[in-house]
């Protein structure tokens, strides 16, 4: 019998990672033979490890703080939205050449779209943050059909910085917090702001009528921002769907199959 193909998730830290859990509930659905482990590499030791673990027979893995931006620069071909994104979570190693991809956005538009319910397309989207998290939305929502797309962050140049990279794909403008102006039909808290529990400077001006709101945190209590969004009335999703359909995409990029991410959802759902 052939020993399952490998998989790793890769980080520093990483004994928080979900995505053990979470490929291996999707192996045993679609009766994929596989073994998927956490590796935590050392800071500086990030493309080693990639090396070591191709040259063990690895056929991929999915990559987390702080090693995006290295696993980009270390692929050898980078899919459309990894490029779009500047970041890769998830590495392909096929006949020693590494594909990079990022799934993170697509696992966003999916989560909103399929998951919640809420259609993209014509929709007036303000993204707070201009970070890697926000980045990697972009070409997705415009994809999805957006019709537009504000960038709102404390740092005004970074999301300039970001409008100007995008210009070409859709209708994209910067703005400061307290510019915004105008009510969105959706909200994507892209800050890490929730991590601390704060709440980017914002009013409930931001929200049209019927609104849906999103935040790309997730935990086992609503966000600050999901708990402003429910003061005003605004329907608010969490992260956690997000982070089960980025994994659901990376592994279809592996296995060409794609898991049911209902019942993987409402298990992640149960033990948060
Ligand atoms: P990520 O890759 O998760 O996007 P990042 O590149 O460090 O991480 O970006 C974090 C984002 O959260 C930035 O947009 C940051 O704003 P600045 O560019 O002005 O630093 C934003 N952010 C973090 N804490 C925040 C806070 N308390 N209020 C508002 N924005 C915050």
């Amino acid at each position: 019998m052939n020993a399952p193909d490998r998989y790793m998730v890769i980080g520093n830290p990483v004994a928080h990672s979900k995505s053990p859990q979470i490929h291996m509930a999707f192996a045993e659905q679609t009766g994929q033979d596989l073994r998927y482990e956490r590796l935590l590499a050392p800071l500086d030791g990030f493309a080693s490890a990639v090396r070591d673990f191709i040259a063990q027979g690895g056929k991929g893995m999915s990559v987390t703080v702080p090693f995006k931006l290295e696993a980009h620069a270390l692929a050898d071909t980078l899919t459309d939205s990894a490029q779009a994104a500047g970041a890769v979570n998830a590495l392909k190693f096929d006949d020693g050449r590494i594909v990079g991809d990022n799934t993170d956005g697509a696992g966003l538009v999916r989560d909103i779209a399929h998951n919640a319910g809420v259609p993209l397309l014509g929709k007036h989207i303000l993204i707070l943050g201009a970070g890697g998290a926000a980045r990697g939305a972009i070409l997705p929502l415009f994809q999805a059909g957006a019709a537009s797309l504000t960038i709102a962050n404390r740092t005004m140049a970074r999301a300039s910085e970001l409008a100007a990279a995008f210009s070409e794909q859709g209708n994209i403008r910067a703005s400061g917090f307290a510019a915004l102006e105008g009510g969105f039909d959706i909200v994507i808290n892209a800050t890490s702001a929730s991590i601390d529990g704060e709440l980017p400077p914002v009013g409930p001006a931001i929200f049209a009528p019927g609104a849906f709101a999103y935040d790309m945190m997730y935990g086992k209590e609503p966000t600050v921002f999901m708990r402003f969004a429910a003061e005003h009335g605004v329907t608010a999703r969490d992260g956690l769907g997000m982070l089960v359909e980025q994994a659901a995409e990376a592994f279809v990029l592996w296995r060409g199959v794609r898991p049911d991410t209902a019942p993987v959802y409402a298990a992640m759902r149960a033990c948060e």
